[in-house]
């Protein structure tokens, strides 16, 4: 990963068979933001699957080893932070601040995307996507605070504070409901799980990228044909 990507082609042609079109693919997410979302995921899962055998009494009897698992919740919470710090840190800064960016934006169609209207066309994240990425955002943040106050009140009283087990539990449901449909959309919906080949990959087919993402295909196809020009996804091909 490098702090500045070589220019590499938006587009990545597929070799055609005789008489049937080449397949055309688009890069969608730089390996650096591939690493950001899977060492998120896996840390996550991991806090999860620890947190709710430390809060459910039927799954901490049968697991049991309670000083165990609440080591492997807090160690797996320090690995956490220190490898998103790390990735950001060594790795495409330009591309994540551009997917920040695109994150933070809401317009027209992106209003109409979450009143249901249609159309709606969506440019390289749907409204959907982008209130998910915020609220994964939002509680990563309240996570870590919650949890570290949890573990700064077990060794000092004047940490305990009211309400910080009822937030850091809060948030473990809500999250579980918000992971449980990201996944249905991700691996299950037949219409929206090739957005999987992007997040393992990095690339999609344009033809899928055309149905749901129509406004960031027209702005690479923009980039595209401005001559001598480079379009963002060139600059963060890795
Ligand atoms: C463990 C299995 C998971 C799979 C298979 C998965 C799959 C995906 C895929 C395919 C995308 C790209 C969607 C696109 O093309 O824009 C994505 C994006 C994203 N994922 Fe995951 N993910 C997983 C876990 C998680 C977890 C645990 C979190 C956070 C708690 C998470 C948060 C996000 C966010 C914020 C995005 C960007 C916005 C969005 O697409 O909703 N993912 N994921």
């Amino acid at each position: 990963m490098s702090a500045i990507a070589p220019a590499g082609p938006a587009t990545v042609p597929a070799p055609a068979a005789a008489g049937v079109p080449a397949r055309r693919w688009l890069a969608r997410f730089t390996l650096t933001e591939r690493a950001l979302h899977w060492v998120h995921a896996t840390a996550f899962v991991t806090l999860l699957g620890s947190g709710l055998v430390l809060y459910l009494p039927p799954l901490s009897e049968l697991v049991g080893r309670r000083p165990l698992v609440k080591d492997i919740h807090w160690w797996t919470a320090i690995s956490w932070a220190g490898a998103l710090a790390l990735i950001v840190l060594l790795g495409n800064r330009r591309a994540v601040a551009r997917t920040v960016r695109e994150i933070d934006a809401f317009d027209a169609d992106d209003r109409r995307f979450l009143r249901g209207q249609r159309p709606a066309p969506q440019g390289r994240f749907n409204a959907g996507q982008k209130v998910n990425a915020i609220l994964t955002a939002a509680f990563a943040l309240l996570f870590a605070v919650s949890g570290a106050l949890l573990w700064l009140g077990e060794r000092n009283h004047a940490f305990r504070l009211e309400g910080t087990v009822f937030l850091h539990d809060a948030l473990m449901y809500v999250s579980l409901v918000l992971l449980v449909g990201h996944l249905y959309l991700a691996v299950i919906n037949p219409k929206t799980r090739h957005a999987l080949h992007g997040m393992t990959r990095g690339t999609v087919d344009e033809e899928w990228a055309r149905v749901h993402h129509a406004k960031w295909v027209a702005e690479l196809e923009a980039a595209r044909t401005t001559d001598g020009a480079v379009s963002p996804v060139d600059q963060n091909a890795t």
